[in-house]
């Protein structure tokens, strides 16, 4: 694992943007893998700002986001597919019919998320896959457990994850109980794997993933096993780091 500190969001939201960029330079039909939440706002904060100055464009790129909640429409406005519009895909020229998020409201999830992996397996891998961690240490919604799917699937999220979740709606009531996510399977499929943490909240999950033994119960410690990850933290997520 490549591991980077910095000393401030703005630099780290700017290296994150940085690899970004450069992929689609290099690659404009880049496939990019996409979070939400807090961790990558800032990032996609930067390549909006890129975007437009110039310096990228995504007409040719496509995405996959890994997660959505179940039960939300698309255009609940806390959705995940609403959080995308909302950050990234509204400021930029990428296609909207080229961006995926799996649809959490399908009446068949099970199909729903069979179909989720196919056009991965169609049009993936992914070059580049943007995550965040959970302070539990998952990753997409892929919560530790005593073992992982490795496709897309239907999770129950725990009672941590909804708690910090709520944050983004009115009532901690109102937070789905469940979410479609790519699998760990999924997820490590990715060519490049960029996680962005910060904050202390997340320095003991981030120890565990980087520095502890690889396990179903700290999923991101499965990403030890991928050959080109990149780890950008704050000096407050990096602080049990060895
Ligand atoms: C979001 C996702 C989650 C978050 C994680 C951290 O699409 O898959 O794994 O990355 O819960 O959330 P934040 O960044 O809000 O602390």
């Amino acid at each position: 694992m490549n591991i980077l500190k910095f000393h401030s969001d703005e630099d780290l939201a700017q290296a994150g943007a940085n690899l970004v960029v450069s992929l689609l330079q290099s690659k404009p039909k880049a496939v990019l893998g996409l979070a939400t939440g807090s961790s990558p706002v800032g990032v996609y904060e930067k390549l909006v700002e890129m975007y437009r100055k110039g310096l990228v464009s995504f007409s040719k790129a496509s995405s996959f986001n890994l997660d959505e909640y179940v039960g939300l429409p698309a255009d609940h406005p806390q959705s995940y597919r609403s959080f995308m519009n909302q950050h990234l895909f509204s400021h930029i020229d990428i296609d909207m019919a080229a961006t995926h998020v799996p649809d959490g409201n399908a009446a068949d999830l099970a199909a729903e998320c069979a179909a989720y992996d196919q056009m991965l397996e169609d049009q993936g891998p992914v070059d580049l896959q943007i995550l965040g961690i959970g302070s539990n240490g998952h990753i997409g919604f892929n919560e530790p457990d005593a073992s992982l799917s490795g496709g897309t699937h239907v999770v129950d999220l725990l009672p941590g994850t909804r708690e910090a979740n709520a944050r983004f709606f009115d009532k901690p009531e109102d937070v789905p109980n469940q979410a479609v996510t790519m699998g760990i399977g999924g997820i490590l499929k990715a060519k490049q794997i960029l996680l962005l943490v910060r904050g202390e909240a997340k320095a003991e999950a981030v120890r565990q993933a980087i520095e502890g033994p690889i396990t179903t119960q700290c999923p991101a410690s499965l990403l030890q096993s991928h050959p080109n990850v990149v780890v950008l933290l704050d000096e407050g997520a990096a602080k049990w780091l060895k």
